[in-house]
């Protein structure tokens, strides 16, 4: 028994591949390395592999068949949500080509366990305080596009030939479980604050104008490791008799503010962190915070780790590594 996992050598798959290490599981990870580093994915096998290239679905059903594997949990794929307006082509390439590429190879092997990372940007600019599963998800670019192509993918391949198919839709993914691990390249808030401090610059906040009580955007951070767990109440879901396709939020249900971000960064390191007002970034949404009701209740799992773990486990992680900020 053996679980595969695509983009296991990046920020958040690393994370699950290391806490299903943990549990005892063997795992085969298949990764191009395009981002993942392989010192990241501890003993597990390495398949050096684009899933999205043509040779994939053979390489990928081999391999499913060599390791006698059991589930999948599909990471590898493009997240930059402003590549993906610049280059649609390659993200549905990318992103739905190497779904459907996993998915044939699975159907081949007959492998029928599927966790699909899917994201809140299915969503697009919701209206609402708490985002729940059932509202109309509507993407407002091409990566968010690609994620909810990929679910209606994973229920229609559960219709047609009972692939049990769970889509976990991440919200603000951050923090680090182990210092080394905790080196996502500089995309999001929390690195972007650190690498502009550590160049001496003031960190940017794109935008203070939004109707938030302090004017910047709201998000519900979750901490790498709760998702990492998520993946595991996924796998277990999927392994009793009666599943089918289902879609859960990855949150906390709490909102923090871009500005309490750098606060609470400038507080746990002790270093001044004097941010510089820019211009909103296109496509940000206000307000976007998860309902982990379902996925509270029918996974049984909840988010334990604090908006202070995320922050400090972060700042750990930053300091472990080769750029340093000296308090
Ligand atoms: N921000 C700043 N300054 C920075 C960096 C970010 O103010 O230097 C702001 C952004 O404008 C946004 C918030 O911080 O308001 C969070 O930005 P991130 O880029 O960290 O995250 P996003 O919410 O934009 O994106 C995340 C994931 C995407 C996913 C999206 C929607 O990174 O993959 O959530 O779910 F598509």
């Amino acid at each position: 028994m053996t679980i595969l996992v695509t983009g296991g050598a990046g920020y958040i798959g690393a994370h699950v591949v290391r806490v299903l290490h943990e549990r005892g599981e063997e795992v085969v990870v298949v990764d191009d390395l395009s981002t993942g580093r392989a010192e990241r994915i501890g003993g597990a096998t390495l398949v050096h592999l684009d899933v999205a290239s043509p040779e994939a679905v053979g390489t990928l059903t081999r391999t499913m068949r060599d390791h006698d594997v059991t589930a999948v949990i599909h990471f590898a794929a493009r997240k930059q949500v402003g590549e993906s307006v610049e280059r649609p082509a390659y993200y549905y390439q990318q992103n739905v080509g190497g779904l459907t590429n996993v998915i044939s190879a699975m159907e081949a092997a007959g492998v029928d366990r599927l966790v699909f990372s899917s994201s809140a940007a299915t969503y697009g600019m919701p209206a609402v305080s708490l985002v729940e599963e059932k509202l109309h998800a509507e993407p407002i670019n091409p990566y968010g596009e690609t994620k909810l192509i990929g679910e209606w993918l994973g229920r229609a391949a559960s219709r047609a030939w009972g692939l049990r198919f769970v889509a976990l839709r991440y919200f603000n993914v951050a923090g680090a479980g182990w210092d080394e691990l905790g080196d996502p390249a500089i995309l999001n808030l929390i690195p972007m604050v650190l690498d502009r401090v550590e160049r001496g610059e003031r960190p940017a906040i794109f935008g203070d104008d939004y109707p938030t009580p302090d004017g910047t955007c709201i998000r519900d951070y979750i901490h790498v490791l709760d998702l990492a767990e998520a993946h595991v109440a996924a796998l277990e879901y999927l392994a009793e008799d009666t599943r089918e396709h289902d879609v859960f939020n990855v949150g906390t249900g709490r909102g923090a503010s871009v500005r309490e971000v750098i606060d609470g960064l400038a507080e746990i390191s002790g270093v001044t962190m004097d941010a510089e007002i820019k211009p909103r970034r296109a496509g940000d949404p206000p307000h976007l915070v998860a309902s982990p009701e379902r996925i509270n209740t029918v996974l049984g799992w909840h988010a334990t780790r604090t908006f202070d773990d995320i922050l400090t486990s972060a700042w750990n992680a930053w300091q472990a590594g080769p750029r340093r900020i000296e308090a």
